[in-house]
């Protein structure tokens, strides 16, 4: 942890535009994004698959490639702006940013364990540190995941792990450097709805003990409505809306919102969610 009290916030996004290159031609696929994310904040973009949730994480975190992606704006993690200065990102990934992917079926490397990967990004984030202490600190890491029986899972292969399992895996790894942002782009919908909010409690329960902010990338409604301080409705490329997460739940005032709203069976008022929150309701295409 730095010692210095940083009250800047963690993430501030102004009219990010991001135009990809395709072989139907340029296709501006964010279209002006601005939003922020303080300290301990979850802030959530919702929207229908294309609208351009995915390309707006991956372009903040620089990972899309150079001669498929033409970024504007600004994007400061902490100040630095990755937009203006590319190269910054390296930097932070990991200690100040990181994410957790969408499918924890195919994000680790087959045919290493669950402790040379957990052990090798601990290292990166921390060198000088002992085996013994990259180990100890690995297994640590995995018990506040609640992962049972932690230092007997480093020696096993991501297929001997349930897909919840590895789910808790990645975010530990995501953890190793002590990032103050987490951006987790659909983290729980290759999830069973069981498992999917044993994965958000986690994710709170960590956000509860350190603080950190998260970007929540998801199409699902019921995610929405239990994870996020805000929420930024995207439709095309443009947030056509964005609000308090209970006003957005509760007191929709686009047309769009009210109709991705309606889509959802059954969503009962926000402080009277008796079957709700364990069984997060997919959001379905909008017709
Ligand atoms: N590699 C690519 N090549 C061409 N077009 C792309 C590519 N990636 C994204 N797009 C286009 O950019 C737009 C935004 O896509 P994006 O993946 O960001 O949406 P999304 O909101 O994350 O959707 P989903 O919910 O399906 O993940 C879409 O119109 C999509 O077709
Ligand atoms: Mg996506």
């Amino acid at each position: 942890m730095t010692a210095e009290f940083d009250d800047r916030p963690l993430l501030e996004v102004e009219d990010l535009q991001i135009e990809l290159m395709t072989e139907a031609g340029v296709v501006r696929a964010v279209d002006g994004v601005s939003f922020l994310i303080r300290q301990g904040e979850t802030v959530t973009i919702i929207g229908e698959s294309g609208s351009g949730k995915s390309t707006t994480a991956m372009g903040i975190l620089r990972l899309l490639p150079p001669e498929l992606a033409v970024l504007s704006g600004t994007a400061r993690f902490q100040g630095v702006d990755v937009i203006a200065d590319p190269r910054a990102v390296r930097d932070l990934r990991g200690r100040t940013v990181s994410l957790i992917p969408q499918d924890p079926m195919t994000a680790l490397s087959p045919v290493h364990t669950i402790g040379q990967q957990l052990r090798e990004a601990v290292r990166l984030r921390h060198r000088g540190l002992s085996r013994t202490e990259t180990v100890s600190r690995s297994v640590e890491l995995l018990a506040r995941m609640h992962i049972p029986d932690p230092a007997s899972q480093l020696g096993k292969y991501p297929h001997q792990l349930s897909g919840g399992m590895l789910q808790r895996v990645l975010i530990a790894i995501a953890l190793a450097g002590s990032p103050v942002l987490l951006v987790a782009d659909e983290p729980t919908s290759a999830l069973d709805v069981t498992v999917q909010a044993g994965i958000l409690g986690l994710l709170l329960e960590v956000q509860e003990n350190t603080g950190i902010g998260i970007l929540m990338i998801t199409h699902d409604i019921g995610v929405a409505r239990l994870v996020s301080d805000r929420i930024h409705v995207m439709k095309d490329g443009r947030f056509v809306e964005s609000g308090e997460a209970e006003q957005i739940v509760n007191a929709p005032r686009d047309p769009y919102t009210r109709k991705l709203l309606a889509a959802v069976p059954r969503l009962g008022p926000w402080d009277e969610d008796g079957e709700s929150p364990d069984a997060p309701i997919a959001l379905g295409e909008s017709r």
